[in-house]
């Protein structure tokens, strides 16, 4: 079946992904002019139409609030993932007239994540100062936050990807914002959208524990019939643009891994274009991802949540743009059971008479 592949769903403003010149544009911008060079703020503001000084007000106000919201509720995620984690809190969450409800959705993950993290390391809950990056991070060092801002900016938003497809969804049935937020964060945690950054530092750690290196674990993952994990993608055809700033970003940061992922990346490639030769698979966002969140200090189990602190912000204008613009999200399925004596095959959209 198609997946959807090349459907067109909705108009957006917002962002388009060209995956043949591997080109990401937020509302008229190349990724490459935003992240790395302007705050997370900014680019809220300019997926909301915000000015950048409202927005970083507005998101401290909202942790605020959020705080208040979601703190007595830490100890029911105790055994829960951190994306499960994140849901839980946001299902308790609640519209305040002091805060836009696009406002405190952001503040609440990045102030719902930091606690979690901080609860798991035997931490109280505690309201950081400063920008959503440090929120999320939970402390002022300048190279940590600058390479974190550059991250969840590259992530904020990436056209009609599944989990901000999952949000239009449910936004398009008249739902509200948070519920529909909880259904986006779902369908981010698998490993074919948001949850490959994790597998990606464990496939780095069987790279340098096999004998023969790189080379030979990807040569015995994929004749094991198994996906590289960092690598394809549904649109891109050529190297995802936020791999090459996420790249960029973690080089200045001088993770200890740089050397062996670059390795693995050209062993991976390599191997990739020998077992798929008509179909390119390029390294995707997933892959320094991984090397950039371990680098800042987050646990593997948490990058998910992680991607979900940027790509919150794009949920939410799509939220928008959904209920300005679009109708109920209702597709057609083509029916394939058996059929009553005398009933006609044909898909389930309306047929006439
Ligand atoms: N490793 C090995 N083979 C692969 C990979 C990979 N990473 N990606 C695709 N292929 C193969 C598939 O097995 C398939 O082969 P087949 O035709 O023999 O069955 C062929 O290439 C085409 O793959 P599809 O699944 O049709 O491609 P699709 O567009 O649906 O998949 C996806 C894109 C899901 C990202 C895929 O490339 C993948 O699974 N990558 C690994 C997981 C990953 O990195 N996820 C993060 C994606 S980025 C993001 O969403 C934020």
């Amino acid at each position: 079946m198609s997946g959807l592949e090349g459907t067109i769903v909705a108009e957006t403003a917002l962002s388009r992904v060209d995956g043949q010149r591997g080109e990401l544009i937020l509302r008229g911008r190349l990724l490459e002019e935003l992240a790395g060079k302007v705050s997370f703020e900014a680019v809220c503001g300019l997926l909301w139409e915000e000015p950048e000084g409202e927005v970083a007000q507005g998101l401290a106000r909202a942790r605020q609030v959020a705080f208040e919201q979601v703190s007595s509720h830490l100890a029911e995620t105790d055994a829960l993932g951190y994306p499960a984690a994140l849901r839980l809190l946001l299902t308790h969450l609640r519209p305040d007239a002091r805060v836009p409800e696009h406002h405190l959705a952001v503040g609440a993950v990045g102030v719902g994540l930091r606690a979690v993290l901080d609860r798991r390391a035997g931490l109280p809950p505690r309201l950081c100062e400063g920008s959503h990056a440090q929120a999320v991070l939970g402390k002022s060092d300048q190279p940590l936050r600058r390479a974190l801002d550059c991250y969840l900016c590259s992530v904020a938003d990436h056209g009609m990807n599944p989990s901000t497809f999952t949000a239009r969804v449910i936004a398009s049935t008249g739902a509200e914002l948070f519920p529909a937020l909880v259904g986006a964060l779902s369908a981010l945690e698998g490993p074919l959208h948001g949850g490959a950054p994790g597998p990606v530092l464990d496939m780095l750690d069987a790279c340098a524990a096999h004998p023969e290196g790189p080379v030979g674990w990807v040569q015995a993952e994929l004749a094991a019939g198994r996906r590289l994990m960092g690598f394809g993608h549904r649109i891109y055809r050529v190297r995802d643009p936020r791999a090459v700033v996420l790249k960029r970003a973690v080089s200045e940061l001088q993770s200890q891994r740089i050397r062996l992922a670059e390795q693995t990346e050209e062993a991976a490639l390599a191997a990739l274009r020998r077992h798929k030769p008509d179909r390119p698979l390029e390294t995707n966002v997933e892959f320094y991802t991984a090397l950039l969140l371990e680098a800042v200090g987050f646990p593997r189990e948490a990058f998910t949540a992680v991607f979900a602190a940027g790509r919150v912000a794009g949920w939410c204008a799509h939220v928008r743009e959904q209920r300005q613009n679009g109708r109920l999200i209702r597709p057609a399925a083509r029916y394939v059971g058996s059929l009553p004596p005398g009933s006609e095959a044909h898909s389930d959209t309306y047929v006439g008479g």
